[in-house]
């Protein structure tokens, strides 16, 4: 089930929040501490989903400024106008927590626990201990420092499970956004999602558009996978957006997560259970080799994996950039014997430049600003290396940009001088943020064919989910997909 929390600030404002969040929550939180007036009874009649009454001091994360006595007799107040729920943190004095606790009434009582700097060992603990206390849902909710502090919450859920407890278990913070999404799927009682973005009433609460529409987190799932991205950041990865979309179109009930990892190591290892397949994104990409146990002959010799398959009782690389990218090219070209000449010496010309060499053709790798790199991929490519300003002076049928010139919001830059261009040749930008860079724009005038970065991002996630689920990927709508994301960004 989707919480989203109604946070005023005004009766009017939370009216009509409640209307607009009607189509998304299948419960709603009345946060009473952030609204600086409201009038109960109206904002229960005007809600159709049942309401959980929230009224949370600062020492929880809230705002109520009043003594212990008012907090607690608004909560009856809400009891006694028919809420659904109301929520009782671990914190309030014993004293008021216990009698409220042992008060029957219709409403169903959820006694919360926060945390905000951590994720305290003793979890099974606390939790032992809430069990032991007469309320009829408990909330543990904690701050994840690293992304595994989201697997005792996960154990938390199983445990709940086998001992009949409904339990909210969360982590907050960026690193523990899997656990808003992962939760209620592996069993917890809900998960928050806020209403618009500015409206998050704990760090790393996702929209509730985007738990229900694009992680479908409300679909009835009897069994499934869970894949995602590994990376750090991964926030701007649109990996979410395209995977998610195309599981749903093939039918498939998994889901596609993002992991922000800060040890890859300790995430393989704890994390193993959990996940079926991975996309792996910087800075990762040369460090998760080592961590497989068998790597695809291609990646090996790139160097890089950019996805992890499991393989029987271990994890398999692939490097689906190159792939991607040769897939793209040979639409338009034999690169057999072809002159490709590509701009950038990081890990993608590495992918790209291996895989076109296999194809026969003949690389010239330039330099820039860094000569040394360029001559040391130039070296393992068996490729020319010249100064990117010569770049006139070569016979080029192919010309491939690999480095970050010209995206967004670097929109004005070009990586090659459009007098270098020429009517005959075959121009492919990396680059995918524009869409269409300088590059490609100024190519076309030109007269040659281009190749968007957008192809390239698609076919490294089709070759992805292709690997993942042995079925054939929907490729229009997964290019749909990105170029919606992008006109959004
Ligand atoms: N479409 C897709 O699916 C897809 C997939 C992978 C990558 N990409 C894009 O490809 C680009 C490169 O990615 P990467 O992972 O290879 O990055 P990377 O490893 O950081 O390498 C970038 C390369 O570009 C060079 N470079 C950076 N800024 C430059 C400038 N102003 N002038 C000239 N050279 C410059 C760097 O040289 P220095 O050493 O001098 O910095 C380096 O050789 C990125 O824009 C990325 O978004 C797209």
């Amino acid at each position: 089930m989707i919480c989203i929390p109604i946070v005023g600030p005004t009766q009017k404002k939370s009216l009509e929040d409640i209307a607009k969040a009607e189509p998304l929550a299948d419960v709603l939180e009345l946060r009473l501490d952030l609204m600086s007036d409201y009038d109960l009874r109206a904002l229960l009649i005007a809600a159709n989903k049942p309401c959980i009454v929230t009224n949370r001091t600062k020492r929880d994360g809230g705002q109520f400024s009043g003594s212990e006595e008012q907090r607690i007799d608004i909560l009856k107040q809400a009891m006694d106008a028919g809420a659904e729920y109301v929520d009782i943190e671990t914190s309030t004095p014993k004293e008021l927590l216990q009698p409220f606790l042992e008060t029957k009434h219709k409403s169903k009582v959820i006694l919360s626990y926060h945390n905000f700097t951590d994720t305290p060992e003793a979890l099974e603990h606390l939790y032992e201990l809430m069990c032991g206390m007469p309320a009829d849902i408990l909330k543990i909710v904690t701050y994840a420092r690293d992304i595994t502090n989201n697997l005792a919450l996960f154990n938390l859920i199983n445990r709940s499970k086998k001992d009949g407890k409904k339990l909210i278990a969360l982590c907050m913070g960026e690193r523990g956004e899997i656990s808003r999404i992962l939760s209620p799927l592996l069993g917890g009682f809900l998960t928050f999602g806020s209403l618009e973005t500015g409206k998050e009433t704990a760090p790393g609460q996702i929209t509730a558009a985007n738990l229900k529409n694009i992680y479908r987190i409300c679909d009835k799932r009897t069994s499934f996978k869970i894949y995602g991205v590994i990376g750090n950041p991964v926030y701007k990865s649109m990996g979410y957006l395209i995977h998610n979309r195309a599981f749903k179109e093939i039918g498939s009930n998994d889901i596609y997560v993002p992991f922000l990892v800060d040890n890859v190591e300790n995430f393989f290892k704890s994390f193993s259970t959990y996940f079926e397949g991975l996309s792996v994104t910087m800075p990762f990409k040369e460090d998760v080799v080592a961590l497989m146990d068998k790597v695809d002959e291609t990646a090996k010799k790139i160097g890089a994996v950019n996805t992890v398959v499991r393989d029987g009782k271990g994890w398999k690389g692939y490097n689906t950039d190159c792939l991607g990218a040769l897939k793209v090219l040979e639409k338009h070209v034999d690169l057999n014997g072809k002159n490709v000449l590509i701009v950038g010496a990081g890990g993608t010309a590495k992918a790209i430049g291996y895989g076109v060499s296999e194809k026969g053709a003949k690389i010239t790798v330039t330099y820039n600003r860094n000569k040394e790199k360029g001559v040391q991929l130039a070296k393992e490519l068996g490729a020319k290396v010249i100064n990117i300003q010569n770049a006139g002076e070569e016979v080029i049928d192919v010309l491939i940009n690999c480095s970050p010139v010209g995206m967004t919001p670097n929109l004005e830059e070009t990586p090659i001088s459009s007098r270098h261009l020429r009517e005959e040749m075959i121009v492919f930008d990396c680059v995918y943020n524009p869409s269409e860079t300088r590059l490609l724009r100024e190519a076309k005038a030109v007269g040659c064919v281009t190749i968007s970065g957008v192809e390239l991002f698609v076919n490294q996630a089709v070759g992805q989910l292709e690997l993942w689920t042995k079925q054939n990927a929907p490729v229009d709508l997964m290019r749909d997909v990105v170029i919606k994301g992008l006109n959004k960004t």
